[in-house]
C-alpha cells in the first residue's frame, strides 16, 4: 500500500505554481510515481502521475469533463457569471458528448491529414521569409521573433483573420494560460481573465461580420455558414471556439519549438546528431514532445464510482488530474532511461496530444509546423548559440508550459 499521508511540515507533494516545480518538475513526478501514483491533494482532488492511470482516465467513457460542475464546486455558483469562465466552459474541450461530438464535428474537417500535409509549403514560406528577416541581425529571442510568429500566422491564415490585423497578435503579450491551471485564481487574475476575453469576443465579432459580408474558404467563414443555418451552433459557441482554436493553434505550439530547441541545446550530442542526419526531425520531435512536453496536465471526472484506479477508490463527481508530462517519464513505458533527450528513441508514443474524444485536433499540423521550424533553423543557422540554457526564464503557468524568452546568437 502507498503512503498517502502527508505531513504538516512536509513539502507538498505537488505543488505546481512554485518557481522550483515549473523550472523542473521532473524529479517531483519521479517521486510521484513512486510514492503516491493517485495522490490526493490538500484542494481535494487526485493527481495520477503514471502512464497507465493517467492514459486510462483521459480515455474511459468513466469519465468526463463536466466542467460547469466541477468550476461551480471550485469557485462557487457565481462564477459562471465571469466572461473568461463562461467562454471556457463553451468551448469544445471542456463539453461533454452530445454537444461535443456536435462542436468537434463542425471543425474536424479543416484538420484531416491530407489538408495539414497541403500546408508544407506556406508553413515553409513563412519560416523562410521570418529568419531572411532576422539572419542579418545576429540575434533574436527564439520564442517571440522565431518560434511565436510561425503558429500565429498558421492560424491566422486558418481563421481568414485579415493581413491588416495581424500585427496586434505577434505584439500582444501572452499572458493568458493561467485559468487552465489547477491552483484556484486570484480575483485579480479572474479580472485579467475576463479583460482578456472581452477583447477576444470584441474582435472576433468583427471578424464575423467581415466574413458574413465577404466568405473566405477559412474556417471562421465556415462556423458562421453553421451558426447561420440555425441550430448547429450558437453565437456564444462560435465565438467561445473560435477563441479556443485561435489559443490552442499557437499557445502549445511556441512551447513545442522553444522547448525542443533548450532541449537540444542543453544535449549538444543530440543537437550535433541532428545536425549530422537531419532525416531524424520526424522521430526528434516526438521526443521532444515526450521529453518537455507543452502541454503538462489534463483532468476528467468521474462519472460514476471508480472501484480501482491506482489502488484508491474514486467517488462519483471528484477530480482527477492526468500529468501527462510525468506519464511521458514513465520508466513503466520508456524503460531506457526517460530521463535522457534521445532522438533516435524507439516507439514514443507521447501523451502530449491526450486521448480517447478529445485528442488534439491540431496534432499533425502542430508536428509539421514544428518539425519544418527547427530543421529550417538547424539548416540556415548552424552555428546558432543560446546565451543561457541552464537557467532560462519560464512563465509561470503549469498546463502549459514553456518560455518566456530563450535569446540566442550567432
Ligand atoms: C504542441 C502542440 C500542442 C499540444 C501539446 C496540444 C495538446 C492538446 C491536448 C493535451 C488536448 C486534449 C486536452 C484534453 O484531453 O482535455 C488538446 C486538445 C485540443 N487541441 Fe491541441 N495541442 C497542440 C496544438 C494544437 C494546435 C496547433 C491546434 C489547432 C490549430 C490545437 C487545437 C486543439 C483543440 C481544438 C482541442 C480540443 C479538442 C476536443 O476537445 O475535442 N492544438 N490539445
Amino acid at each position: 500500500m502507498n503512503e498517502h499521508v502527508q505531513t504538516a511540515t512536509s513539502e507538498p507533494l505537488f505543488n505546481p505554481l512554485s518557481p522550483e516545480f515549473i523550472r523542473n518538475p521532473y524529479p517531483h513526478y519521479a517521486k510521484m510515481r513512486a510514492t503516491d501514483p493517485v495522490h490526493l491533494t490538500p484542494l481535494g482532488v487526485y493527481v495520477a502521475s503514471r502512464h497507465a492511470e493517467a492514459s486510462l482516465v483521459i480515455r474511459d467513457k468513466r469519465f468526463g469533463k463536466e466542467h460547469v460542475e466541477r468550476t461551480i464546486r471550485r469557485y462557487g455558483p457565481k462564477i459562471m457569471e465571469e466572461p473568461a469562465f463562461r467562454s471556457l466552459g463553451l468551448m469544445m474541450l471542456q463539453q461533454d458528448p452530445p454537444d461535443h461530438t456536435r462542436l468537434r464535428g463542425l471543425v474536424v474537417k479543416a484538420f484531416t491529414a491530407r489538408r495539414i500535409e497541403d500546408m508544407r509549403p506556406r508553413i515553409q514560406q513563412i519560416v523562410d521569409e521570418t529568419l531572411d528577416r532576422i539572419i542579418p541581425q545576429g540575434r533574436m529571442d527564439l520564442i517571440e521573433d522565431f518560434a511565436f510568429r510561425l503558429p500565429v500566422t498558421v492560424i491566422c491564415d486558418m481563421l481568414g483573420i485579415p493581413e491588416e490585423h495581424r500585427e496586434a497578435f505577434y505584439t500582444r503579450a501572452r499572458v493568458g494560460g493561467r485559468i487552465l491551471d489547477p491552483v484556484p485564481l486570484s480575483p485579480e487574475e479572474i479580472k485579467q481573465a475576463n479583460e482578456g476575453t472581452l477583447i477576444s469576443e470584441m474582435y472576433f465579432q468583427q471578424l464575423f461580420e467581415l466574413r458574413r459580408k465577404q466568405p473566405g474558404d477559412d474556417l471562421t467563414t465556415q462556423l458562421v455558414q453553421a451558426e447561420e443555418d440555425g441550430h448547429k451552433l450558437s453565437n456564444e459557441e462560435l465565438t467561445a471556439n473560435i477563441i479556443l482554436l485561435f489559443g490552442a493553434g499557437h499557445e502549445t505550439t511556441v512551447n513545442l519549438i522553444g522547448n525542443g530547441l533548450l532541449a537540444l541545446h542543453r544535449n549538444p550530442d543530440q543537437l550535433a546528431l541532428l545536425k549530422a542526419r537531419p532525416e531524424l526531425i520526424t522521430n526528434a520531435i516526438e521526443e521532444f514532445l515526450r521529453y518537455d512536453s507543452s502541454v503538462q496536465l489534463t483532468g476528467r471526472v468521474a462519472l460514476e464510482d471508480i472501484d480501482d484506479l491506482g489502488g484508491r477508490k474514486i467517488p462519483k463527481g471528484e477530480t482527477v488530474l492526468c500529468l501527462l508530462g510525468s506519464a511521458n517519464h514513465d520508466p513503466a513505458v520508456y524503460p531506457d532511461h526517460p530521463e535522457r533527450l534521445d532522438i533516435t528513441r524507439p516507439n514514443v508514443k507521447p501523451l502530449s496530444f491526450g486521448g480517447g474524444i478529445h485528442f488534439c485536433l491540431g496534432a499533425q499540423l502542430a508536428r509539421i509546423e514544428a518539425e519544418i521550424a527547427l530543421a529550417t533553423l538547424l539548416r540556415r543557422i548552424p552555428d546558432l548559440r543560446l546565451d543561457d540554457a541552464v537557467n532560462p526564464e519560464w512563465r509561470p503557468t503549469f498546463v502549459l508550459r514553456g518560455l518566456k524568452h530563450l535569446p540566442a546568437s550567432w
